[in-house]
């Protein structure tokens, strides 16, 4: 008999013994590496060797330190902040964590994992959980919230060559903006971003520029500092002094078709110079990343794109689809659901956990905890996306503690996914991160910002099914879970 014959009558004999002993598959090992036979095979392996063990005896178990459990409706998940590894367990295992069933040898299969250990006491579950007090973390400096040189179709700042009336509106200065970053130092804050509009259009009263305020920036002890552009009014000049204050660059670029590209800018030429601006940023090896916004303009030449970012030298990029803020608003601007849920929808778990991820979102969500976005008129957003509700104004209060301390950020730092339709019944919800705005634009006002689920996931949790279906909110405010999507998602997960 071939070696593969045999693999697969051992897989039967196994399959069937193991449905009729009811025993438990620990999935983990499994999960986010990509579930193919070979991987199926392993974990039953692994179970029956554990179960051929023969541990029958009864005994007390605990959870190792540093690894806890979560349930959620349906099945639960074992986060191991001791590797970092995220484990999905089936409403058996749960209940056996939970304590509500009693089997031994998965508790010793969670031993020979470390997961777990014997313990002499009582069985207990339960342990300390980290507790967490967030700071600021990082804050998106918007230097020119409208001013752009380009005017792009899905601009969630809604930017572009500015108007005379819009230019009357009092905006922040110079001396305003360097305190401001002096007092995020002073709140612990190392890490932020200059962003628009373009930032290359800032100009202080005295002239000052973007570099001025990044110079600011690293001198008072910003450890990271990113500059977010469009890179055309990139020159061999603020390049070099770019490299010599040590920022990293953000640059948007959306095809590699110059026409493509130009359209969604709605400026002819925008390519050329963005390109040419790639080029000096590689030319003098500045820290860049290229960063490329999905939409149905540029779907079709996505791959060509992403091949023509790795050929210039820069890192992985991830295409990421527009999101419903801004002119990103008209859902028509969307790609092809397909290729959306290609590159947009979580589709598989791969979950990472740590002591102090976990910390933190047992209090607050990661999308928003530690951050903020201060605009140009001074107006303090929870996100640079999240422009549906302020947590404050410079303008009013000058002091940015003040607005840290106050209701509105500690709000939004300390709303968790427990709030979170659906999530707050995932077991998945302590290490997974979302997308409040995009949440909230998707859900048509019917569900609020701290509460809406999050459109982008496929998981179920109360029937513990990946790539089912994806959650939607209905224009009269109903949830569901959308299964007359699932032949597209199921395509999409097994590669066809
Ligand atoms: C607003 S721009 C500001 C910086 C600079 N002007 C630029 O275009 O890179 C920052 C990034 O946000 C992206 N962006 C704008 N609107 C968006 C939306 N509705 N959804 C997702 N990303 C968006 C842009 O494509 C760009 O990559
Ligand atoms: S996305 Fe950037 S380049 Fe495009 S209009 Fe908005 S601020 Fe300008
Ligand atoms: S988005 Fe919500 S439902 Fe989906 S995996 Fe994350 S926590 Fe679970």
């Amino acid at each position: 008999m071939r070696y593969g014959d045999l693999c697969d009558r051992l897989f039967v004999v196994l399959e069937t013994w193991i449905l009729k002993t009811n025993l438990l598959v620990l999935e983990g090992e499994i999960l986010g590496q990509g579930a193919g036979d070979f991987s199926v095979f392993f974990v039953l392996r692994t179970t029956c060797r554990i179960s051929n063990g023969g541990v029958t005896k009864m005994g007390n178990y605990t959870l190792s330190g540093g690894v806890y459990f979560f349930a959620g409706a349906k099945r639960g998940a074992i986060y191991d902040t001791n590797t970092g590894k995220v484990y999905s367990v089936n409403s058996a295992a749960k209940q056996i964590i939970e304590g509500a069933s009693l089997d031994n040898s998965y508790w010793q299969q969670l031993v020979g994992m470390g997961l777990a250990s014997t313990n002499s006491d009582n069985c207990k579950v339960l342990q300390a959980l980290p507790k967490h007090q967030e700071n600021l973390r990082f804050v998106w400096f918007e230097i020119v919230s409208d001013a752009c040189n380009n005017c792009c179709i899905h601009c969630y700042a809604k930017s572009g060559p500015v108007s005379r009336r819009r230019c009357k509106t009092t905006k922040l200065t110079y001396s305003q903006w360097v305190s401001l970053i002096d007092q995020s130092v002073a709140a612990g804050c190392k890490r932020c971003q200059l962003i628009g509009g373009e930032p290359f259009l800032y100009r202080g009263e005295q002239g000052e520029s973007v570099l001025d305020l990044a110079e600011h920036a690293r001198k008072v002890g910003f450890e990271v500092v990113e500059i977010f552009t469009n890179a055309t009014l990139l020159t061999p000049e603020n390049v070099a002094r770019i490299k010599e204050l040590e920022l990293r660059v953000a640059v948007s670029l959306y095809s590699n078709e110059p026409d493509i590209h130009d359209t969604i800018t709605r400026r002819r030429g925008s390519y050329i110079e963005a390109a040419r601006g790639l080029r000096i940023l590689k030319d003098a090896g500045v820290n860049t990343r290229v960063e490329l916004i999905l939409m149905r303009a540029n779907q079709d030449t996505l791959l060509e794109t992403l091949s023509f970012i790795k050929e210039f030298g820069f890192g992985e990029t991830r295409p990421d689809p527009i999101r419903q803020v801004g002119r990103g608003s008209d859902l028509d601007l969307l790609p092809e659901f397909p290729v959306f849920a290609k590159y947009g929808l979580r589709l598989k778990p791969d979950f990472k956990t740590s002591l102090l991820s976990l910390a933190r979102n047992l209090r607050g969500n990661p999308c928003l905890n530690g951050k903020i976005a201060i605009t140009d008129v001074g107006v303090v957003y929870p996100c640079i996306f999240s422009r549906s509700f302020s947590v404050g104004s410079v303008l009013e209060d000058a002091y940015l503690e003040n607005i840290i301390q106050g209701d509105g950020v500690q709000r939004v730092w300390y709303s968790s996914k427990d709030a979170v339709v659906v999530c707050k019944d995932c077991e998945f919800r302590y290490c997974c991160a979302d997308c409040r705005p995009l949440a909230e634009a998707r859900a048509f006002g019917k569900i609020g910002y701290f509460e809406a689920p999050y459109p982008r996931c496929t998981y179920n949790p109360y029937t513990g099914e990946w790539a089912g279906g994806v959650w939607k909110v209905d224009s009269e405010g109903g949830l569901c879970y959308d299964e007359s999507v699932k032949p597209i998602l199921q395509s999409v997960t097994s590669g066809v």
